[in-house]
This record gives C-alpha cells, structure tokens and sequence, in this order.
C-alpha cells in the first residue's frame, strides 16, 4: 500500500469509530431533545381564535373561504410523535400506522391553503398533507388522488407566541379526480369520525350524530415496529357549529346537516412499544454522511494503493 493511501486511512479511522460509537448518536438525541422548548398549556394546545388566528383555513381561489381544523393531535401527547418525520417513530411513521401516507409519487396537485394559528407566525402554507393509503403506503395514496377519499392537511403550532407543538389537521373525505376533488356530504365531520375511527382501532363507525362534548375513544395502532395508543375526546366551543366561510358548504351541508357540526377531535398518542434497536444506535445523524464519506476516502485509498 503506497505511504499517501495509509495515511488517508488512518486519517479516516478515528471518523469510522466515531460513526461506530452508539454514545455519539446518543449525545445527538439528547441534543435535540434539549432543544424542545414547548410550552404546553393544559388543554394540549392553544386555542387560534384567541390570539388572532382562526379554526377555518384559507384556500386559494374561494374569495377566502377555508376548512375546518377538525382534529388537534394534543402537545401532551409523546414528543418524538410531535415531530414531522417518519424515522424514529416520528409523526409521519404514527399516521402510517393509521392509514394515511404522503402524496402519489411525491406530486401536489393544487396551491397550498394557508392558515393561522395564533402563535405568532401569521398566515403560512400547510406543512403538508397526507391521503388514506388504500392499505398501500408506497402507492395507495396514487388510487386516493384518482378515486378519492379521505385526506387532511395539517400546520404545526410552533411560532413563538404559542408554541405548544400540537398540530392541527384540517380533514375532510373528497370525491373522485373526475368530480373535481369536491367533499361528499357531511364529508368535513365523516372525514374527521373515519380518521378517528381508524386512529383507535374501532370495530364499528363513530355515530357522527351522536358525538356530545366530552365523548371518547381510544385503541392502539402499529407501523414500523411502533406500537402507539391513541386517546381521543370531542370538544365542542373551539370550532364554530357554523357554515360561515366553510368552502362548499352548499353541497356539504343542507337544513338539517350543518357543513361543520363544531367538534373537535383531539387526539393525545402515546408510545406503547418501539423497536429494540431504535435506542439511539439507528437513528440518523449527521455523523452518519461523515461514516459514508470515510469509508467513501477509504476506499478510494485502498484503489489508489494498487
Ligand atoms: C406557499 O405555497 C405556494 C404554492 O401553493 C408557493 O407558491 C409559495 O411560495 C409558498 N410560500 C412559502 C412561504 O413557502
Ligand atoms: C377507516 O377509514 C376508511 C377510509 O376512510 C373508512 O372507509 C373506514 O370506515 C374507517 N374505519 C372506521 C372504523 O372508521
Ligand atoms: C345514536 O343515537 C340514537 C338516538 O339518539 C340511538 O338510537 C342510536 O342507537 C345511537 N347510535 C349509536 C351507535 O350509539
Ligand atoms: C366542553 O367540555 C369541556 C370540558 O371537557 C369544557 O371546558 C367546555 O366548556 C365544554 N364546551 C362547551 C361549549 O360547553
Ligand atoms: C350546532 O347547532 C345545531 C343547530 O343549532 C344544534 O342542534 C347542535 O346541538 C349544535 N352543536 C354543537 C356542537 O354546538
């Protein structure tokens, strides 16, 4: 081996062993863990309308009608779910677990809707949203965008002013590509009962006409060697019980149905169980580009040295 190529290697060993070292990822996690500096009032969150921000959101191209936030995942509920990934046990991996992936092929089809939280950060585009997955989380949610069915999009409350890290989820069950993506009937506060419904396990649908304030499920739902509990309660005098500035509400709603009943489900999730390996040891950090580009050197060396 020519003296150049050695020396590349060992200059490239201590990086190997520290990529190899489980108590660097461990240092790393509990970094991240520091800097969680939430600040979660006993509801779970912070209700928008108080500090100027609404619980409708904003669609582009209605004249500023929106939808309802309908479902709240609570600030109380595990931290590592708060977070908007699907490694580790992340937001993404827990609704996986209840049916819903990300968009077909990494498409968006139509502008962002906005909203505003109240927590200081005004009227922002959705983090992101997410479709029923058919059953399929690499393709299913491809059959969602052509024949429709359940979907939200959510936004994080995070700003300053509010910083609670609940996010809050505007949910809703639309019709087939070929109807224009319009909500089916009653399809704000269904969307919000077969969410919730799956989320806890349920054998039989939530009687959407039968929620009263107060009313709870709960179940356990698993993906990715997660296994999470889910507790849910109704709320009512968050949302308005009201079609006013609800887009479609003519067809989602009639006399008797009102397009938005007024419930809000929030939804506190716990971890029951997570894969043995995930303690720290798998999880990814920068370190991990700096292993693949000392074994990348390394061998370069080794292909220079013969
Ligand atoms: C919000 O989304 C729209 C597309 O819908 C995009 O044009 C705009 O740049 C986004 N704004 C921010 C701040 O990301
Ligand atoms: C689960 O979601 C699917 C798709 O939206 C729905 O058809 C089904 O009824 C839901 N299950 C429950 C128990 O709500
Ligand atoms: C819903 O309420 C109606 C009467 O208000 C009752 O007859 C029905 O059994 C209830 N359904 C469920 C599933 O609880
Ligand atoms: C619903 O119940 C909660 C307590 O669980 C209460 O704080 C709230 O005021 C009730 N909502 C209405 C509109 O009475
Ligand atoms: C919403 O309004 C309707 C009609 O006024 C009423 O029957 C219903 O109890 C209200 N629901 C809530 C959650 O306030």
């Amino acid at each position: 081996m020519a003296p150049t190529s050695l020396t590349l290697l060992l200059l490239c060993a201590p990086a190997l062993s520290f990529a190899l070292d489980p108590r660097a990822s461990a240092r790393s996690l509990n970094s991240l863990r520091r800097r969680d500096d939430r600040n979660v009032p006993p509801a779970g969150f912070y209700n928008p309308t108080t500090a100027g921000g609404s619980m409708l959101t904003i669609a582009p191209n209605t004249g500023g009608l929106g939808e309802p936030l309908n479902v709240i995942v609570s600030g109380h509920s595990d931290p590592i779910v708060l977070v908007d990934q699907e490694d580790a046990g992340g937001l993404r991996n827990y609704f996986l677990s209840v049916g819903f992936a990300a968009e077909c092929l990494g498409q968006h089809a139509g502008d962002a809707q906005t909203a505003n939280l109240g927590d200081g950060k005004g009227q922002v585009n959705e983090t992101s949203e997410l479709r029923w997955d058919y059953g399929d989380p690499q393709l299913g949610t491809c059959t969602e965008t052509i024949k429709g069915g359940n979907h939200f999009r959510y936004w994080i409350q995070d700003g300053s002013n509010a910083n609670s890290g609940a996010i809050f989820m505007a949910t809703s069950y639309e019709k087939p590509i070929q109807d224009g993506h319009d909500i089916i009937f009653n399809g704000y506060n269904l969307g919000r009962d077969w969410l919730v419904g799956n989320a806890t396990a349920q054998t039989s649908l939530i009687p959407t006409a039968n929620i009263t304030n107060g009313t709870t499920y709960s179940g356990q739902t698993s993906f990715g060697g997660y296994t999470y509990k889910t507790n849910v309660v109704y709320l009512s005098g968050i949302l308005s019980n009201s079609s006013a500035g609800v887009n479609h509400d003519q067809t989602v709603g009639n006399k008797n149905t009102l397009a938005v009943d007024g419930y809000v489900a929030v939804m506190t999730i716990s971890v029951v169980s997570k894969p043995a390996a995930s303690n720290g040891a798998l999880s990814p950090s920068p370190i991990s580009s700096w292993s693949l580009l000392a074994a990348f050197l390394a061998m370069l060396a080794l292909s220079l040295s013969t």
